[in-house]
């Protein structure tokens, strides 16, 4: 994540900082400031953001701007070198990066003939030793900054300060950039959370164009230098909103943010008298074609779910991996709706199967949690799924958010509703904080906290909430979990299934007989069984323990079973004191493919 400020009140630190953790989501395995004066202070750090608080010096380190980086490594691994800031040579410059620059070893092998030393593995290096090269032959700091950018081949989102100088300067291609107005100075940043605690005013950089960031005015141009007119929008998110708010994790706020989630999501989108469903965003959307849905990990786990909501509505869907996608194969016309499901609308492995759609004429929809994001603003549609700011980096509310917009897509796209089905969806938000206030979640995690692995199988609308009840497991836990449709189960993984193995079985709606078979070939093989569903009566007596959802119909059950499900693998991993919001080697949100 990326972090910039300029301002006349001086604190550039103290805003780095409070910037750096509140993009600490997004990456953390290193993190670093540069601080513009006459020289520049870089200080950068191995480890959490704390780590490099606790590395700073002593006393005052003020200036004219600075830039501030957290780091989730692509090339060389985490280490106080090749975290962010990087410098040139001489120290007139520092710049930090998200990204990949794909011909970086080309653009090092040319600086290093012509005399410059590297520091690091990174990708990132070259920019400064560009810049630096442009100042040797008389470019002025903002030509050599154009100069070394236009080198670039890549993903990028860059921000660099000099030394004696003010300014911070900026430039964007296929990774995201936003720019702060605040009334003391400027910010820019990968992402809002970074400087909203200081200001709402903000202008989206798009790609290829440039910024120059200074205490009294920001100007943004294109790639040819031209002056571009800018919309400044207002953010709505409550800073309020990004802290923990008396919960031990941000995971957990947010599963107990589910209900809230759900309300917005539904507001003004349900008519409850005409029992009508109807998504403002969407009144130019016509769709006569099939639907192909492209989305990695949770939101993949959602989309198999909604595209199961639009076939049980005589839609044609499926469902990729976005990272699998292939438009040719697939194949893909200029009537096939392509719909990426993505929170973060960042994920590479989603922008380019996106991208890939576009290309070849299919009409594209982003279904997505961040407004201004690459997937909103790429695609020909967008609907938010206004979940509000989710910091944990295992998805929870943002999932619960998805499947419920993709139950009014399904609507929308169907030109369908009925009044049961939007009461169904009024009474959810009511039915989850049922569930968050009588889960038994906590003791089912105590008494298998010490399992070798954990199976989740269910049919139909639950099987994709077994898969994502698994990953949430492995996630936070670090354990082995997997997920299975129920009838799979006997084609292979019974092999694992042991005394030591529990079994959670999503027993709702309609297929509860077919899966309590599945039931009992595990139970005959000794593993414990936990039931979550709504037929309690009839289930509690083939099972050990019974996690208890309302009934909500067979599509919507589902959605009230995965809380459970996040619930048990949240009260593992607290017992067993994971790193809940950041789990190892994880980021919120991969903008590599
Ligand atoms: C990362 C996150 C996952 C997330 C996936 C897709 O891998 O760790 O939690 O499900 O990206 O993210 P998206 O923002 O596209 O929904």
């Amino acid at each position: 994540g990326i972090i910039g400020y300029t301002g006349t009140g001086g604190g550039v630190l103290d805003v780095l900082m409070t910037g750096l953790s509140g993009l600490e989501y997004r990456g953390y395995d290193s993190a670093g400031v540069a601080v513009a004066n006459a020289s520049l202070s870089v200080h950068k750090r191995q480890g959490e953001v704390s780590a490099l608080e606790d590395a700073l010096p002593d006393g005052d380190l003020d200036g004219l701007a600075g830039i501030g980086h957290t780091r989730w490594s692509t090339h060389g691994p985490p280490s106080d070198a090749n975290a962010h800031p990087h410098t040139d040579c001489e120290d007139q410059v520092a710049v930090v990066h998200n990204g990949i620059i794909e011909n970086y070893q080309e653009l090092r092998g040319d600086l290093e003939a012509s005399g410059h030393d590297f520091a690091s593995e990174t990708d990132t290096e070259v920019i400064p030793h560009l810049i630096e090269s442009a100042l040797s032959e008389g470019a002025d700091r903002e030509e050599a900054f154009r100069e070394a950018v236009h080198q670039l081949e890549g993903s990028y989102a860059v921000a660099a300060v000099f030394d004696g100088n003010e300014t911070v300067y900026a430039a964007r291609n296929e990774s995201p950039l936003v720019l702060g107005l605040g009334e003391d100075g400027h910010y820019l940043a990968s992402d809002v959370p970074a400087f909203i605690e200081f200001t709402d005013q903000v202008v989206y950089l798009e790609d290829g164009q440039f910024a120059r960031v200074n205490p009294s005015g920001i100007v943004v141009t294109d790639a040819q230098g031209a002056v571009v007119e800018t919309a400044v929008e207002t953010i709505e998110w409550d800073p309020e909103d990004a802290g923990k708010s008396g919960y031990d994790h941000y995971m957990l706020k947010e599963i107990h943010e589910q209900p809230t989630a759900i309300r917005k999501c539904l507001r003004e989108r349900v008519n409850e008298l005409e029992g009508s469903v109807g998504v403002e965003e969407l009144s130019e959307l016509e769709c006569d074609g099939p639907v192909q849905f492209v989305a990695c990990g949770t939101s993949y786990h959602a989309a198999l779910y909604g595209a199961r909501l639009l076939r049980e509505r005589g839609i044609r869907a499926q469902c990729f991996l976005a990272s699998e996608y292939d438009v040719g194969m697939v194949p893909v016309s200029s009537d096939t709706l392509v719909v990426g499901v993505t929170q973060s609308g960042e994920t590479a492995d989603t922008m380019s199967a996106l991208r890939a759609a576009n290309r070849s004429g299919a009409t594209t929809l982003a279904l997505t949690n961040v407004v201004g994001s690459s997937a909103a603003r790429e695609c020909d549609h967008v609907m938010y799924i206004r979940a509000g700011p989710e910091i944990g980096v295992a998805a929870t509310k943002t999932f619960a958010s998805q499947q419920v917009a993709l139950a009014m897509l399904s609507s929308v796209l169907s030109e369908e509703s009925s009044m049961e089905f939007v009461e169904r969806l009024r009474d959810l938000p009511d039915q989850i904080q049922q569930v968050l206030d009588g889960s038994q979640a906590r003791g089912v995690a105590e008494a298998y906290e010490d399992s070798d692995a954990y199976f989740f199988i269910g049919r139909g609308y639950n099987a994709p909430v077994a898969l994502e009840g698994a990953l949430k497991m492995k996630e936070i836990t670090y354990k082995h979990a997997e997920g299975f449709a129920a009838g799979e189960l006997k084609h292979g993984p019974l092999a694992l299934v042991t005394e030591k193995t529990p079994v959670f079985a999503m027993l709702t709606g309609s297929d509860i007989s077919k899966t309590l078979g599945n039931v009992k070939e595990v139970e005959a093989r000794s593993a414990p069984v936990v039931a979550v569903t709504d037929s309690p009566d009839t289930v509690s007596r083939y099972v050990d323990h019974v996690l208890e959802v309302p009934s909500a119909g067979s599509r919507f059950t589902p959605i009230l079973a995965n809380i459970q499900l996040q619930l048990v693998s949240y009260w593992v991993a607290n017992r067993m004191g994971r790193s809940i919001d950041k789990p190892r080697n994880l980021a919120k949100s991969v903008t590599v493919e």
